[in-house]
């Protein structure tokens, strides 16, 4: 169930390069979030465009969420400048979540990625179950967490300024040696060409993977169509518009990646 909710900011904080998290008491949205999902967010009451910001949750404690998010146009720009005990209109949680199995967690994120990947990251921990969280970007400032391999944390830089050098493939062959994939279960947010670099190595090698696509979104809960995927054919002869395409607010943003035609959306 989603709930439109007038949050109160409780803290802006710049965590990294050009990446801020903000934390809003938001009572209802907390009590009912997962990982995976998202909230529909209206910057700021002047705000002049027909549609809110999704963003990912990138954690709920109490009666507060967290957002972590890259100012990248007039929306994310306003976020960035809330002030403390500023109400923001929020509606959500929206979308499906990610599904933990009995498989080893391999956590995968990148760039506006990061959110989602770290609610599951510390949603793991205070479970205390064992897993690897591997982060890409395109230099070192902007990773926010420790390079610590035999913690299970791998950063991966493109320009091999902090932690291994290259992508988050790179940081995922690293653990091969400890872990078999096929015990794995991967769990995958980032920009479209990371999420489908893993996506062809999970299809090709037949790894588990559940992958949360973004794409442009205007409503956020299935009416204007604006935020289709297309799914693999499954060969059926019914080969209806519902079965071609998925909408991501509604059918995602979490899909499994043999579902997936391209992450390029
Ligand atoms: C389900 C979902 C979850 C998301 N979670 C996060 C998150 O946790 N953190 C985060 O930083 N961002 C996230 N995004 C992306 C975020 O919604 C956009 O960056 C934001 O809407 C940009 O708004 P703006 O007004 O600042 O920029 P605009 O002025 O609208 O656009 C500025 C630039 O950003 C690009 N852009 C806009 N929307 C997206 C998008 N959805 N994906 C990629 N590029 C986009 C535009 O093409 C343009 O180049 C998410 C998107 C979706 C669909
Ligand atoms: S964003 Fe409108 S249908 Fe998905």
């Amino acid at each position: 169930m989603a709930f439109q909710e007038s949050a109160r900011v409780k803290s802006v904080e710049k965590i990294a390069h050009n990446t801020f998290q903000v934390f809003l008491e938001s009572p209802q949205i907390s009590k009912s979030v997962s990982p995976g999902q998202f909230i529909n967010i209206l910057p700021s009451d002047e705000w002049d465009r027909v549609m809110r910001r999704p963003m990912s949750v990138s954690g709920a404690e109490g009666s507060d969420i967290g957002i972590i998010f890259k100012a990248v146009g007039s929306g994310t720009d306003a976020m960035r400048d809330w002030s403390i005990d500023e109400e923001v209109d929020l509606v959500g949680p929206l979308g499906n979540s990610w599904s933990i199995s009995d498989k080893v967690p391999v956590l995968i994120g990148g760039g506006v990625g990061i959110a989602p990947t770290w609610f599951l990251h510390n949603e793991l921990l205070a479970k205390g179950v064992d897993h690897y969280l591997i982060m890409g970007s395109r230099t070192a400032n902007e990773h926010f967490i420790e390079h610590a391999p035999k913690e299970k944390l791998i950063m991966c830089t493109d320009d091999g300024s902090f932690g291994i050098s290259g992508n988050v493939i790179a940081g995922l062959d690293t653990i091969r040696e400890d872990l078999a994939l096929s015990e794995a279960k991967l769990f995958v947010c980032g920009p479209a060409p990371m999420m489908e670099a893993v996506r062809e190595v999970a299809v090709s090698e037949k790894i588990d993977c559940e992958i949360a696509l973004e794409t442009l979104m205007a409503c956020g809960f299935g009416i204007c169509q604006g935020c289709t995927m297309e799914y693999v054919s499954n060969g059926s002869s019914a080969d209806t518009y519902r079965n071609k395409f998925g909408l991501v607010c509604m059918d995602g943003p979490v899909f499994k990646a043999e579902e997936i035609k391209t992450c390029y959306l």
